[in-house]
């Protein structure tokens, strides 16, 4: 008797790279669970032009400038974004490198939204959405959108921070790029939502070893660790400690192999008043009223050696195919 292949979950990206970005777009491509429909690029970590280009150079470097990608949104919904992280993932996103990969394929002449709307509405059964920027892609389609949102079975985002942020003491870089955004999208929607905060990407940092491993796992995956070189520079100048976290490789992971993190449901809420501790995520005092009665499921914990090894895993199929990435 033959049995079905198991069926692959249906992924959607909205991404900003950004050398954890280019980690986590290869992990969706080399994940046969999963079957990545489409992206959108956001700004964030640099701008539009640049995240839209990597986000299909990227693509190239797995073979997969077949997977459409679309731009999104340049600068959030209401406030200029208050910082970039160019300091972290260099001016050009990738660590300086970005040239050493392949040529960005053609950008899909719709629009972000006008993407990711498309391929919900084609999708025959529910589709993941992985927003690993800034939530302003995600909040606009939902808004103009909303006849869609059972045609998404979960979103799986990397961000916020619940006990301390790495762009102020107390707000995480995705969230504080666009509070409204996020703060739609965590406390105004009825879409199952899972949060990757940074405490958890942190202790999910990959040491050195892992990266010297992956490095010499193939022409692709060196690519991809050299990538990360001048985030590791950065990392240990400041911290003293030689590791580098992969904060949204971590939610990718969750989406393509649903249970990797150990989740806790809590109301939230962002800051969004334009002082104070603007862009942090709070848990919502109880009985507040809210437009719907949503709690988030907020990651918390998860088995680290295996997810270390499952990313790798995945990643080094890379370079199953083809030994040439240009
Ligand atoms: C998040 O901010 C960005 O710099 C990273 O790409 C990640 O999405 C971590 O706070
Ligand atoms: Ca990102």
């Amino acid at each position: 008797m033959s049995t079905a292949p198991p069926a692959r979950i249906p992924l959607l990206i909205d991404t900003d790279p950004g050398i954890d970005d280019a980690v986590a777009l290869l992990l969706a491509v080399s994940s046969p669970d999963a079957r990545l429909l489409g992206v959108s690029a956001v700004f964030g970590n640099v701008g539009l032009e640049t995240t839209s280009a990597n986000a299909r150079r990227l693509l190239a470097l797995a073979g997969r400038a077949d997977v459409p990608v679309a731009a999104g949104a340049e600068r959030p919904l209401v406030f200029p974004q208050a910082q970039r992280a160019g300091e972290w993932h260099h001016e050009d996103g990738l660590g300086g490198r970005a040239d050493t990969l392949p040529a960005p394929g053609p950008l899909d002449p719709r629009g972000a939204v006008e993407l990711l709307a498309d391929l919900l509405r084609g999708a025959e059964e529910p589709v993941t959405l992985v927003p690993i920027g800034p939530l302003t892609n995600i909040a606009l389609l939902l808004a103009s959108h909303p006849e869609l949102t059972p045609k998404i079975g979960r979103i799986v985002a990397m961000g916020g921070a619940l006990s301390g942020g790495n762009t102020t003491a107390t707000a995480e870089f995705n969230v504080n790029s666009d509070p409204e955004a996020a703060h739609r999208v965590l406390a105004e929607e009825s879409v199952p939502v899972t949060l990757v905060p940074l405490e958890l990407t942190r202790r999910c940092a990959v040491p050195g070893d892992w990266l010297a491993e992956l490095a010499a796992s193939g022409p692709r995956c060196a690519l991809l660790a050299s990538l990360t070189e001048y985030y590791r520079t950065r990392i240990r100048a400041r911290t003293g400690v030689d590791a580098v976290p992969l904060h949204d490789a971590v939610a990718v992971l969750e989406a393509v192999l649903p249970g990797t993190l150990r989740t806790e449901a809590k109301p939230l809420a962002v800051a969004c008043a334009p002082a104070g501790q603007r862009g942090t995520v709070r848990i919502e005092a109880a009985g507040r009223s809210r437009p719907v009665d949503v709690a988030v499921d907020v990651a918390v914990d998860t088995d680290i050696p295996r997810l270390h090894a499952e990313i790798l895993r995945r990643l080094r199929t890379l370079d199953d195919s083809s030994p040439d990435p240009a």
